[in-house]
């Protein structure tokens, strides 16, 4: 075993800044998350309760196994939008009947349940997940479908609900439907379209038109029952499998119906693992709240992989960014970590090299982003940046092991895409309460701005007015730094969650658990050409 030494002096002033900064920016992030468990609101709430029905949490805290987690995915979809923080829909992973399952329900008490631009983001990324580690898809829905003032913007797009259950089918990755309240119009072909389909008893309704639209349609006269009901549906048009008689019969049967599924994971358990040497608590201690202020990624690894064990790979070569091997959870993973913040030619073509191992011995790779992204001047220019930086790009996008990226400090400019952001298909991403992305950081691009003002300027033959651009440039700068915090960042689902750092190591079990449901092989050859 190689376990890594730590230096972190937890008796140090500067320890005690950090996390006191961390735990700050937790309680803020505590805040938000409590939006999204209000759903509605009170009001609302208490409304639902009154007809005698669960919330969207309760539901799935019955369909889980008991005392199994359940990791929530993009709970703050949609916060600095005018819609409610958490899309009115819950999704996440957990196990039923020991099986993993990507689970989604749909809050009723925001809208009615309606699906607004950021439901359905959330809704496609729950439906990515759930096909790239082929998990079992169940859907708890109780919706108004499109949320009709920004059906504009969901209309089209949104068809891509259907098309995704019926493709996971066809994948061979059961979808199951468990329909408590309205599923109308569009949101009938959520059963429609389904494997497995249970209704609750009076509650359910499964109609392609309601009564209003159908009296004004043909004229006939019907009520909810019978164009859409439960019983009508199980005895008369077959679209329910199973009749439930309240919503914990519904939820209960779920489980029976994935007991029955026989689907199996493709890798088994690792079995169990030894914990870090180190204690997660002083992950809150590490980042310092000033990102300028380089750390070291190694004492990070100390408090996420399993006995701190760590074999480096070139630890004397691109130092910069850390590479090399671990277990986590019993998983091996290879680790990608910035180490100074800026990549140059070496840490690239490390990377490059590190990336293409991994993928000959299919195992998957962890980065942990904090970069401020690749060398610029002409040093660099001249010794090759661009084509050493488009190496790891290149390795990191035609890699074809699963990739886990955590977001710790910054994520600026391609070093982002080099060490594999949201675009370059990351199974999970999750991001730090101390993170930061962007293109560059707010300084440096107000900066930027300015000179270009500056030199525009000049060009026409005008003067520059200086109090303007002082103004312009802090204006620019607050709003870069409140567009690079990662719960607006998350809001926009560019992330799957926030996480308190102390539960890296649980999140990233839980994520490498699921997808090794799916198989995998890393890419042999198949990358793209590497400009030498
Ligand atoms: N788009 C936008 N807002 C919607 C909505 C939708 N599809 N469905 C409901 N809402 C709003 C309601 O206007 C109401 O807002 P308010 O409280 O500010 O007045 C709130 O959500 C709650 O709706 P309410 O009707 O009081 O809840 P309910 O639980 O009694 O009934 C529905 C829920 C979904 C059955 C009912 O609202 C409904 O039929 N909505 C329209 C469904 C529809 O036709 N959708 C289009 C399908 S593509």
């Amino acid at each position: 075993m190689t376990v890594l030494a730590s230096a972190l002096d937890t008796k140090s002033p500067e320890y005690a800044a950090n996390r006191e900064a961390m735990l700050a920016k937790l309680t803020e992030l505590d805040a938000e998350h409590t939006k999204a468990l209000a759903g509605g609101g009170e009001k609302y709430v208490e409304r639902h309760r009154r007809r005698g029905k669960l919330l969207a949490r309760e539901r799935i805290e019955l369909l889980l196994d008991p005392d199994t987690p359940f990791l929530e995915l993009s709970p703050l979809a949609g916060w600095g939008s005018d819609y409610t923080v958490g899309a009115s829909l819950v999704t996440g992973i957990g196990v039923v009947e020991g099986v993993e399952c990507l689970i989604t329900a749909n809050d009723p008490t925001v809208r009615g349940g309606a699906s607004n631009p950021w439901s359905l983001r959330k809704a496609l990324r729950a439906n990515d997940i759930a096909l790239a580690n082929r998990l079992p898809c169940i859907n708890l829905v109780e919706s108004g479908g499109a949320d009709l003032p920004s059906q504009k913007e969901i209309f089209i797009p949104g068809g891509a609900i259907f098309r995704d259950l019926t493709r996971l089918s066809a994948a061979g990755i059961p979808t199951i439907a468990v329909v408590f309240g309205n599923s109308t119009a569009g949101g009938a072909y959520v059963p429609g379209m389904s494997d497995h389909v249970i209704m609750v008893k009076e509650r359910a309704k499964v109609f392609l038109g309601g009564p209003p639209l159908v009296k004004m349609a043909t004229g006939e006269e019907s009520d909810d029952e019978s164009l859409g009901g439960a019983e009508m549906h199980a005895r008369v048009s077959g679209l329910a499998d199973y009749f439930a008689v309240d919503e914990p019969d519904a939820l209960r049967q779920a489980r029976r119906v994935v007991a029955r599924l026989n689907h199996r994971k493709a890798y088994g358990d690792p079995g169990p693992a030894e914990p870090p040497k180190y204690s997660a608590d002083e992950l809150l201690g590490i980042v310092p709240g000033d990102l300028k202020t380089p750390f070291d990624p190694r004492e990070v690894i100390a408090r996420i992989v399993d006995a701190s064990d760590f074999d480096e790979f070139k630890p004397m070569y691109g130092t910069s960014l850390t590479t090399g091997w671990a277990t986590l959870h019993g998983y091996p993973v290879g680790v990608l970590a910035n180490a100074q913040g800026v990549l140059f030619s070496a840490e690239s073509q490390k990377a490059a090299q590190f990336i293409q191992l991994a993928n000959q011995r299919d195992i998957p790779l962890l980065f942990l982003h904090n970069t401020t992204g690749y060398m610029v001047g002409s040093r660099y220019e001249q010794g090759g940046i661009i084509k050493h930086g488009a190496m790891m790009i290149n390795a990191v996008s035609n890699s074809r092991v699963p990739h886990l990226s955590v977001l710790m400090g910054a994520s600026y400019g391609a070093g982002h895409y080099g060490m594999c952001g949201r675009a370059y298909d990351p199974r999970f991403l999750f991001a730090w309460p101390s993170a930061k992305s962007a293109v560059m950081g707010p300084q440096q691009l107000a900066g930027v701005l300015s000179i270009v003002a500056r030199q525009s300027a000049a060009a026409k033959g005008q003067p520059y007015d200086e109090e303007a651009d002082a103004a312009l440039r802090a204006m620019v700068e607050q709003q870069i730094e409140s567009e690079s915090l990662p719960v607006f960042l998350s809001g926009r689902l560019y992330d799957d969650g926030v996480i308190d750092p102390r539960d890296t190591r649980t999140v990233l079990g839980l994520c490498l658990s699921a997808l090794h449901t799916a198989p995998y092989e890393g890419a042999r050859g198949g990358f793209g050409v590497f400009r030498m």
